[in-house]
Order: C-alpha cells, then sequence, then structure tokens
C-alpha cells in the first residue's frame, strides 16, 4: 500500500525533475554514488565539499583579480620546480591547506609548490587520507584572464611519515582512490572520479554549490583535436615530430592548445582527440608533475574510457622516485592514444 509520505514524494521526483537535478549537489552525489551512508563515505563526501570549497574560494579570487591590488603578477620567488611563482599559486596553495584545518580528514598535503608535504597535526591522529595537487594550473594564463585551474588526487595515508620523508606517497597512480580538477573558464566546473565513473559539476554562483552536470562521462574512441605546444617542435625525438607530421597532412585533425592542461583535457574529454607534453632530448621527462597533474589526469581519462602513457608505460603504473617526478605524457581517446604509442614504439 502507498502512504501519503510515499506518494508525495514520489510525485516531487516527478512532477518537478528540475528541482531534483539542483538538489544534485557534490557531497549528495558522492554518498549516493558509493550507495553508503557508512563513515568512509562520509569522509570521502565530507571530503570533496572541503575542496569544493576550495574551488569556490580560488574561483571568486580570480573572478576579481581586476579588481584587487597585489592579486595578479610574480612574487619574485622560485619554487621547487625551478618556476617563476604567481601570487596566484601561492593564494591558491594556501586555499587547499585553509579548507582542509581543523577537518579531522586530510593530515598531509602535498603541491607542487610545495619542496615538501605539509602536515596539519590536528587532523593527523583521525585523518586516514593525504592531499596531493597543482593549485593553479596553467600559470602563464593568469594575468590574461584566460582558463586555468585546479588538479587533485586522494590517496589514502600510509605510514606516519611526520619527519617529512613521505616514502609512502611514492606509490603509482593505481594507489589513488580519487582524483579530480577545478576548471575556472566561462563557468567553473568540478570534474571528479572516485574509481566510479567520471562526473561533472557546474558552480552556481547564486547557490554557491556544484550542481551535477553530468552524470557517467565517457569519451569518444577518437577525436579531431591534437593539443601539443608545436613550439617545442625542434627539441622533439623524432617520433613525435613524425607523428606530427602525420596529423599535417592527414585530413581531419584540428590543433587546438590553451597553456592550461585542465582546459585542454577537459575538451578531450568531452569531444576526443589526444593530449600530449612529450619528453624532449634535452629533458626526456618532460614539464608536467607525475603525482600532481599527469596521475590524477590519467585516473579521470581511464575511467572515462580513454588512456594516458608516457609512450611506454601507462601512466597509473609509474612508480614515482621522487615527489616531485616529471614525466611524458600522451592522454587522451583510445585510438589517438595507440596512434601516438605507434610512432613511438614503431616509427609510424
Ligand atoms: P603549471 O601552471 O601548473 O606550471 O602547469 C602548466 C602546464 C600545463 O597546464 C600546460 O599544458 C603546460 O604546462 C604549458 O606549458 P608550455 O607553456 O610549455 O606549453
Ligand atoms: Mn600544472
Ligand atoms: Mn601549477
Amino acid at each position: 500500500m502507498t502512504t501519503t509520505s510515499d506518494s508525495s514524494q514520489q510525485s516531487i521526483r516527478e512532477t518537478r525533475p528540475s528541482l531534483e537535478r539542483d538538489c544534485m549537489t557534490l557531497s549528495r552525489h558522492v554518498l549516493q554514488h558509493l550507495q553508503s551512508f557508512a563513515s568512509d563515505a562520509q569522509d570521502l563526501s565530507a571530503l570533496m565539499n572541503r575542496i569544493a570549497l576550495a574551488g569556490k574560494l580560488i574561483s571568486r579570487h580570480l573572478s576579481r583579480a581586476g579588481l584587487m591590488e597585489g592579486v595578479l603578477g610574480f612574487t619574485g620567488e622560485v619554487n621547487v620546480q625551478g618556476e617563476s611563482v604567481k601570487k596566484m599559486d601561492v593564494y591558491a596553495n594556501d586555499v587547499f591547506i585553509a579548507v582542509f584545518e581543523q577537518s579531522g580528514l586530510v593530515c598531509r598535503l602535498a603541491s607542487e609548490e610545495m619542496d615538501k608535504p605539509y602536515y596539519i597535526p590536528e587532523n593527523c591522529p583521525i585523518g586516514r587520507y593525504t592531499l596531493l595537487y597543482d593549485p593553479i594550473d596553467g600559470s602563464s594564463n593568469t594575468d590574461t584572464n584566460l582558463s586555468l585551474g585546479s588538479i587533485f588526487a586522494i590517496r589514502r595515508q600510509e605510514g606516519d611519515d611526520i619527519d617529512g620523508t613521505a616514502q609512502d606517497l611514492l606509490a603509482p597512480g593505481r594507489k589513488q582512490i580519487g582524483a579530480g580538477y577545478i576548471l575556472y573558464g566561462p563557468s567553473t566546473m568540478l570534474v571528479y572520479t572516485l574509481g566510479r565513473g567520471v562526473h561533472s559539476f557546474t558552480l552556481d554562483p547564486s547557490l554557491g554549490e556544484f550542481i551535477l552536470t553530468e552524470e557517467n562521462i565517457q569519451m569518444p574512441e577518437h577525436g579531431s583535436i591534437y593539443s601539443v605546444n608545436e613550439g617545442n617542435f625542434w627539441q622533439w625525438d623524432e617520433p613525435i615530430r613524425e607523428y606530427v607530421r602525420y596529423v599535417h597532412r592527414t585530413e581531419g585533425y584540428t590543433a587546438r592548445y590553451s597553456g592550461a592542461m585542465v582546459s585542454d583535457i577537459h575538451r578531450v574529454l568531452l569531444q576526443g582527440g589526444v593530449f600530449l607534453y612529450p619528453g624532449t632530448r634535452q629533458k626526456p621527462e618532460g614539464k608536467l608533475r607525475l603525482l600532481y597533474e599527469s596521475a590524477p589526469l590519467a585516473y579521470i581519462i581511464e575511467q572515462a574510457g580513454g588512456r594516458a602513457t608516457t609512450g611506454h608505460t601507462n601512466i597509473l603504473d609509474v612508480v614515482p622516485t621522487k615527489l616531485h617526478q616529471r614525466t611524458p605524457l600522451i592522454i587522451g581517446s583510445k585510438q589517438d592514444v595507440a596512434k601516438v604509442e605507434s610512432f613511438i614504439q614503431n616509427g609510424h
């Protein structure tokens, strides 16, 4: 027998699907998707909610950057990567730390901008997760009001390495239990996976909430986009040059490159194609960082039906030997990644 309250619940879902959609916030989605209200699921939901807060704070800061003093430009420092630091990099790095203070969730954070992991001692007795992140991806776009991103990966903390050696971070990307990115574009989007598909959310500024946009995103097996900085042609190995020459003389390819891999890979996720940042003769490891950039994005793309490789090894199988390790990256639709691989491994 249907009770009055059952039928009224049913009727809300049936008669107001838009209301149902508006209420599908990120934290609710995590619980619903994990099909659990157990403490692990509650932790991951709370963790994603804190990452969302970081995204909202950074998004707000970026949207007002041209109106405030001291927000744009360089700090004058050089980070552990040997790259000039922007004020926005420092702000966003601090935001991720601030949102996890007093959270009881994350004991340790490791970021592209910090030489060593950062500990939040008050969380450590119970904080069972480690967060790895690239606070601002595409920094060179910061001062020209172009797309930027943040990238994150969640790992279960193993061992107690408060002495700063962080050996348990030196594990392959398969150890990630979650990953995602925030894209600061015309709207702010958050894309995440917890190993059960890839889901995208759009920030509704009037609500201050990320609301579900698309669930279980599956990327095309092939796409027309190739996304690579061709200014580096002169310093590539011959197989990558040959692949790009092949693209130039073949109908059906189009180039897109924004300077922020989050936006380039988001486009490839939705429309198919391939993004490459190969190594060079002088720097065989290339530019991108395994733990903060390549591995999280590889997890997302694999979950969406694509692939990511160094050209020889699946990115998620690469075992890091140091925290800030770099890796060549070829990522995107299965067929397009296979094509690049074939040039690297077979020369055609
Ligand atoms: P970051 O801003 O975190 O240093 O990362 C920038 C990365 C990536 O997002 C982008 O695709 C690439 O570096 C751009 O580098 P080039 O200017 O060498 O193409
Ligand atoms: Mn980056
Ligand atoms: Mn960065």
